[in-house]
């Protein structure tokens, strides 16, 4: 009889420890329970659409309390399955102003600290389509056993130790780096087990995709107008017009470029001048995943990873694909 063995997250984090000579399963035991989460939240994605006709949705549930919404919902998932796992001392995430720090003695210890988009593209929910959770692991600067301070959090994303996201798709997949390559995992509901299905994820070298919100035209920098003109024309490169794919949830946009080849801008435009999308845990996760695929992820002149944070929230442009595709733009860039 032919057997076969899939190889589930849990299996692949312990495998993978050996990778890290000094480590003594920390790191692994935070992204086991980041998975942990993120089944319960794609648990309850799964059943939103269901919650009006069963009758637990509107104003009140049963029990008369009122019914969270699902980003609420899940930077609480998150936030509850860290503190429990001890391995971290404060997170910052898109649902919180400020930082939220672990006061138990277990946490208080921990050297590690999460930056999350608990819920990505959350608008996308009330009408069926792909949404996601985004997070950037760093190690504290400060020591452990003391409260962690805003330094820690404001660190440059080429820092991190570890960064993903989950995407609530068609199928639910969770991928991540801890800096030795990109590997993603299916959820097999079945199991109730992300399952290796994208080990080894390198991005096309170039492609004919490009994602943008082109209704803010009018407003985008010429050297963006540029490039839209660049992409539509038969040129050099590809001989053909690319095509335009944009979902409105980063995370799902750019899990369809990282494996079909195609870059995703998020320019500055007159409603967000310093752009939408948040360096700490939207773009700078993606840009370091980006980076590990063979990709790359830019604010127009700099690198995003080389940006040192003054905020928590901070907003930035944000252009990330193919190493050759960002080439192309930021030459017609100022
Ligand atoms: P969030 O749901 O976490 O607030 O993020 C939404 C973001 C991002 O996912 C998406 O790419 C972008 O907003 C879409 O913005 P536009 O609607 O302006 O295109
Ligand atoms: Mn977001
Ligand atoms: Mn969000």
């Amino acid at each position: 009889m032919q057997s076969y063995h899939v190889t589930t997250l849990n299996e692949f984090i312990i495998a993978r420890q050996a990778d890290f000579p000094y480590a003594k399963g920390e790191l692994s035991r935070l992204l086991y329970a980041i998975g942990i989460a993120a089944k319960m939240v794609n648990k309850k994605i799964n059943k939103a659409g269901l919650v009006d006709i069963l009758g637990e949705s509107g104003e009140v549930n049963v029990q008369g309390e009122e019914q969270k919404k699902l980003d609420v919902f899940a930077d609480e998932q998150f936030i509850s399955a860290l503190k429990a796992s001890g391995e971290v001392c404060g997170i910052a995430t898109e649902e919180n102003d400020e930082t939220v720090l672990f006061d138990d003695d277990l946490s208080r210890d921990a050297k590690y600290l999460v930056c999350m988009d608990p819920l990505d593209g959350s608008s996308n929910i009330d009408v069926n389509v792909s949404v996601g959770t985004i997070f950037s692991i760093y190690r504290r600067l400060s020591d452990r056993g003391t409260k962690p301070s805003m330094d820690d959090f404001l660190q440059p994303g080429k820092a991190q130790v570890a960064a993903g996201y989950v995407i609530y798709g068609s199928s639910t997949m969770l991928v991540y780096t801890t800096g030795k390559g990109v590997n993603g995992f299916t959820l097999d509901p079945s199991l109730g087990e992300f399952c290796l299905s994208h080990p080894n994820i390198c991005t096309p070298e170039t492609g004919i995709i490009y994602s943008i919100n082109e209704g803010n035209y009018r407003y985008f920098p010429e050297g963006v107008k540029k490039f839209i003109k660049y992409t539509q024309e038969e040129n050099a490169s590809t001989r053909r017009p690319w095509t335009s794919r944009y979902i409105g949830s980063l995370v799902a946009d750019f899990h369809r470029n990282l494996l079909k080849g195609g870059i995703y801008l998020y320019p500055p435009t007159r409603k967000a001048p310093e752009g939408k999308l948040r360096l700490l845990y939207e773009c700078n996760p993606i840009g370091f995943i980006a980076e590990q695929a063979g990709g790359k992820a830019v604010n127009g002149h700099e690198n995003i990873l080389e940006i040192s944070p003054l905020s928590l929230h901070q907003r930035t442009p944000f252009y990330v694909g193919p190493v050759k595709m960002i080439s192309v733009l930021q030459s017609l860039l100022d």
